[in-house]
């Protein structure tokens, strides 16, 4: 007999995926927030001017310039690497579609469109486009990233770029509405929905 939504629990191999998945994601985001805000080249362009006028160093905006994002990108840099790790784990989350847990979200997702309609449906449905989004950012960040080998031209990489960051948009607004929403739920009437998904059925061991 099928488990209750409410009695399903996270295999280890899913939760090590969650928990990795998230892990790159926050540190990817890390990256995106320390090239447009902490490190931010022009930001960091006018700290340069700034040191050096009191200092009496002599140095042109341009070299300041070139400085900063030297800087910026020491970090930034970890981005295609994070990037290339998060592929990885995609590709580990399509294996898991074959196993019973791994492909329940997917079920219970789709369900939202059927007249039998599984429980939590209308929220499952949220994973589905966030999975979609993470394909298509890590697919766009790959192609831009390996243009050389994919023969891609500037201009190319310039539309997939804008691309990227409208999809990857998707993503920054589901990590905080993800958060608060499992966070709801485990105040509300889904308590242990956490301790599912870090180790296991615990709450929820009756069968
Ligand atoms: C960058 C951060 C995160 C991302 C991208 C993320 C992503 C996801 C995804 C895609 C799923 C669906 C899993 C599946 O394939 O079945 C999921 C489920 C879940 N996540 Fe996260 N997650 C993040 C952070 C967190 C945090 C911090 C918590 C705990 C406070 C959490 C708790 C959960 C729980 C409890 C579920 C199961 C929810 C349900 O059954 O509806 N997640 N998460
Ligand atoms: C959660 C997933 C991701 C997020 C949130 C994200 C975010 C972003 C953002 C906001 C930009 C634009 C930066 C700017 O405007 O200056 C960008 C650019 C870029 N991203 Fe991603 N990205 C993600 C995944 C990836 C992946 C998987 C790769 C593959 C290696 C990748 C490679 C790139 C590349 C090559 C650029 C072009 C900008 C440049 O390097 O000059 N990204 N990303």
């Amino acid at each position: 007999m099928e488990k209750s939504a409410k009695n399903n629990t996270y295999s280890v191999a899913l939760r090590i995926f969650h928990w990795l998945n998230a892990a790159t994601i926050f540190f990817i985001l890390l990256t995106v927030f320390t090239r447009k805000e902490w490190l931010e080249k022009f930001k960091i362009r006018d700290l340069i001017l700034d040191f050096a006028q009191r200092n009496d160093l002599i140095i042109s905006s341009e070299q300041a310039y070139q400085l900063a994002k030297l800087v910026r990108n020491e970090i930034w840099n970890f981005h295609y690497t994070l990037g290339i790790f998060l592929a990885i784990l995609f590709i580990y989350r399509l294996v898991l579609i074959f196993t019973k847990d791994g492909k329940r979200v997917f079920k219970e997702g789709f369900s939202v469109f059927k007249s039998s309609k599984a429980n939590k449906s209308g929220i499952k449905i949220i994973y589905i486009i966030f999975y979609i989004a993470l394909f298509f950012s890590i697919l766009s960040g790959l192609l831009m990233h390996f243009d050389d080998f994919f023969g891609i031209s500037a201009q190319t990489k310039k539309a997939m770029e804008a691309l990227h960051v409208g999809i990857v948009t998707i993503i920054i607004y589901f990590v905080p509405l993800h958060i608060i929403g499992v966070v709801m739920a485990e105040l509300g009437n889904e308590k242990g929905i956490v301790s599912k998904m870090i180790s296991g059925d615990k709450e929820n061991k009756t069968s």
